[in-house]
């Protein structure tokens, strides 16, 4: 298939394949830059996500912002996308018909970005993308090799929101995607 932005913006915010259609504000299809090196996955829209139409602008999103900071990651130069382009009610995990019916919208947006290094945020991006027994708090950090990428995984935002102590443990995995980064671009 020769795909665009345009046709699969299109595809996206048009798309009626499961009920979640029915109560969307906004499809939330993804932003940042589309030749970036890396992509980060997260799980699926919220609230403040579903009225604006963008990713992680929420509370958690601030949060991602200032991991993203600290390790001096530049938030417009990688793409931040979510396994689900609609909300889910009231915030609950994706069921695996919704992931099923919308995951061929990332496969198309990793066809068309082809990054070299994706970061899975939380437990449910990381269960889809890298394998079903993900354990989140034993593999965070550790690098997969798939394809023509590495994958890896971070604790999502909105646990470190509720699990502060933790946050010393995402800073590290942080620093080690920076350098990861950096050592591809070198190579
Ligand atoms: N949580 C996610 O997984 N994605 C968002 O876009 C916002 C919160």
């Amino acid at each position: 298939m020769n795909d665009s932005w345009e046709k699969l913006r299109a595809d996206c915010e048009s798309c009626t394949a499961c009920e979640l259609c029915k109560t969307r504000t906004n499809c939330v299809f993804g932003t940042g830059n589309i030749d970036a090196d890396v992509l980060f996955v997260g799980e699926a829209p919220g609230d403040n996500e579903d009225k604006t139409g963008i990713p992680f602008v929420g509370r958690a999103g601030k949060l991602l912002d200032q991991f993203l900071f600290a390790v001096d990651i530049p938030r417009e130069s990688v793409y931040i996308a979510n396994i689900l382009k609609c909300r889910p009610p009231q915030n609950r995990d994706p069921l695996p018909a919704e992931e099923d019916a919308c995951i061929e919208f990332l496969r198309r947006q990793v066809k068309l970005i082809r990054p070299k290094v994706i970061v899975c945020l939380g437990r449910i991006s990381a269960m889809r993308l890298i394998k079903p027994d993900f354990k989140i708090t034993k593999e965070h950090g550790v690098w997969f090799e798939k394809g023509n990428f590495l994958i890896t995984a971070v604790y999502h935002p909105a646990l470190l929101l509720r699990d502060p102590r933790r946050k010393e443990e995402m800073l590290e995995d942080m620093k080690k995607i920076k350098q990861k980064i950096d050592t591809i671009k070198k190579q």
